[in-house]
């Protein structure tokens, strides 16, 4: 197994930190020019990481997830997302590889081809669905959620949601230390610009702790698709400082290191109508991207951060030198 380059970074975590690899790393990167941008336009495909069922970014936080629930001594693993959600798929194909079992509690949102099939593959996926409509009713429901999946005295390991937790966090410090290393290596030059899409904060947060790490100048352009949750550049400055803090609470040296508040920008007007909501901005990206590029985006996160990094490219303001989009998404 490829150790993570965390472990390589700081080897003082290699006993505190346990890491499950389940995709086969590094990622690629490759130019864009099909895009036609005015900066000079990358990506870095996160799209085939995954030996499950699933796969994309969340396969990067079910990394650190998964050894840390067994160690917990957990059987269960309880989490919280809308009704497609990426994240509790990917987390009950590769929990169950492992032994673990998954238990998800599901609010509404708009349904469309794409939900129906994820809604499908999350009934097929040996997960337990608990459809609570609303946040409020997921909150009240909270303590009976957590008493229906104790097992004696194995209480189930809480994650939030998208899996954002400061250790979740760690997926995406792990694609950034990745992207340095492809910089160091000459295979890419090293961007002004890396774009996200935002839908629980843990990518970009992640990517703005990695980031500091490497010591580039890369900025996080982070297009927040949600507004269930609070992502702006406060929260998830403050999601990274919390990894920060975990690594150092394990042992791990970093000197100074946490992202300074212009290493991340949030950008809002890209979300539509909210969360799950198609835009006709995304829609046409994602036709573009297909049409131009061949790359497979869907319309609630990936499809409207490219549709941002295009119009902020067309706009002049995405200044500073070239740009890489993380594409996130893993159908299988
Ligand atoms: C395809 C895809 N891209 C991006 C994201 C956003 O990542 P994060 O939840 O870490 O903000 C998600 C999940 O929320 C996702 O499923």
């Amino acid at each position: 197994m490829r150790p993570p380059l965390l472990h390589a970074r700081c080897p003082e975590l290699t006993g505190s930190l346990p890491f499950l690899r389940l995709g086969e790393a590094p990622t690629p990167v490759r130019p864009l020019p099909a895009l036609g941008t005015r900066a000079e336009l990358w990506i870095k495909d996160e799209s085939g990481y995954g030996n499950g069922g699933w796969g994309g970014n969340k396969v990067r936080k079910l990394e650190w997830l998964l050894p840390e629930a067994r160690r917990r001594g957990a059987r269960t693993i309880l989490t919280v997302g809308g009704l497609g959600t990426n994240w509790g798929l990917a987390a009950a194909c590769y929990a169950r590889e492992t032994g673990l079992g998954v238990a998800l509690g599901l609010i509404d949102h708009p349904v469309d081809e794409h939900v129906r099939a994820q809604l499908e593959r999350l009934r097929a996926s040996g997960a337990t669905l608990h459809f609570l409509h609303s946040k409020n009713r997921l909150i009240l429901a909270a303590p009976w959620l957590f008493a229906r999946h104790t097992r004696g005295r194995s209480l189930p390991y809480y994650l939030p949601a998208g899996g954002s937790s400061p250790l979740g966090t760690l997926g995406a410090v792990e694609i950034a230390l990745e992207l340095g290393a492809q910089v160091e290596a000459g295979t890419v030059p090293e961007p002004a610009w890396l774009v996200t899409p935002v839908g629980s904060g843990g990518t970009a947060a992640g990517l703005a702790l990695g980031l500091r790490l490497t010591g580039m100048r890369t900025r996080v352009l982070g297009v927040v698709v949600n507004d269930t949750l609070r992502l702006d550049r406060t929260a998830l400055l403050g999601l990274a400082r919390r990894s920060a803090a975990l690594l150092r609470a394990r042992g791990a040296d970093l000197g100074g290191a946490v992202p300074a508040p212009g290493s991340i920008r949030t950008e809002t007007a890209w979300l539509g109508d909210g969360y799950a909501h198609p835009t006709r901005a995304g829609d046409a990206a994602l036709a573009r991207a297909s049409a131009e590029a061949g790359l497979t985006l869907e319309r609630t996160y990936t499809a409207k951060a490219l549709a941002a990094l295009l119009a902020l490219d067309a706009a002049g303001r995405l200044e500073g030198g070239p740009v890489v989009f993380l594409h996130t998404h893993g159908p299988r």
